[in-house]
């Protein structure tokens, strides 16, 4: 008999005063770090991946190389190079089902779909440590990630604040009060809590 796959979203969020978690500003991330790329590749390489539409289509509509790359949609014909198309979340773990482990890597209406599925989640956690009311953001956005209940998961893996970047924000428009700012992050684990 076959093993279920453990599922595993797994995100970059940011977070402002409203603890709303921060995913992408319309089609695209909200920012540019390529230590979290790293990261999340090395995390994902070689597995299957679970992707919306518009989150393949902000890659330039190519698969993720080194990995199985599955692309939910609606569209009947639509075609993805490299990929496997499918039309539900449902279907999308069904075509998972030999894998170990499989990777949802969004974004906002796929994560939101597939949270109910979902064994842990592996976010990585952008701070604007600085940022008040009457500063700029360093980032802002329009999608969000689902919001992770304490009654529902647990921390496995608390994470440690490291340093990410400083001073390289586009949308920063307060220049004299750029000086202080920097982005720190930390790797946050969750796991389901057993019913
Ligand atoms: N920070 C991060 O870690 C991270 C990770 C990934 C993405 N993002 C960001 O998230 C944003 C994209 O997220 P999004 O919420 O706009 O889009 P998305 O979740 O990537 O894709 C949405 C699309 O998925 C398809 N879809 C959704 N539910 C479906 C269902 N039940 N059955 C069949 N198809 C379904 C639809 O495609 P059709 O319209 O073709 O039917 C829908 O338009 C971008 O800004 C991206 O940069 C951030």
């Amino acid at each position: 008999m076959s093993k279920k796959p453990i599922i595993v979203m797994i995100a970059a969020v940011g977070t402002l005063s409203d603890n709303k978690k921060i995913i992408g500003d319309g089609d695209k991330l909200p920012w540019h770090l390529p230590r979290d790329l790293r990261f999340f590749r090395r995390v994902t390489l070689n597995h299957t991946v679970i992707m919306g539409r518009k989150t393949y289509e902000s890659f330039g509509k190519r698969p993720l190389p080194k990995r199985n790359n599955i692309v939910i949609t609606r569209n009947k014909n639509y075609i993805a190079e490299g990929c496997k198309v499918c039309h539900s979340i449902e279907e999308a773990l069904e075509l998972s089902k030999d894998q170990e482990k499989v990777y949802v890597i969004g974004g906002g209406e796929i994560y939101k779909q597939a949270k109910e599925f979902a064994d842990e989640v592996l976010l990585t956690e952008i701070i604007d440590e600085n940022y008040n009311q009457n500063l700029f953001p360093l980032f802002t956005g329009t999608v969000f990630f689902p919001e992770i209940n304490e009654s529902e998961w647990k921390i496995v893996r608390p994470g440690k604040k490291k340093f990410l970047a400083a001073n390289k924000f586009p949308i920063i428009k307060q220049k004299s009060k750029v000086a202080q700012r920097a982005l720190y992050f930390r790797v946050v684990g969750y796991k389901r809590k057993k019913a």
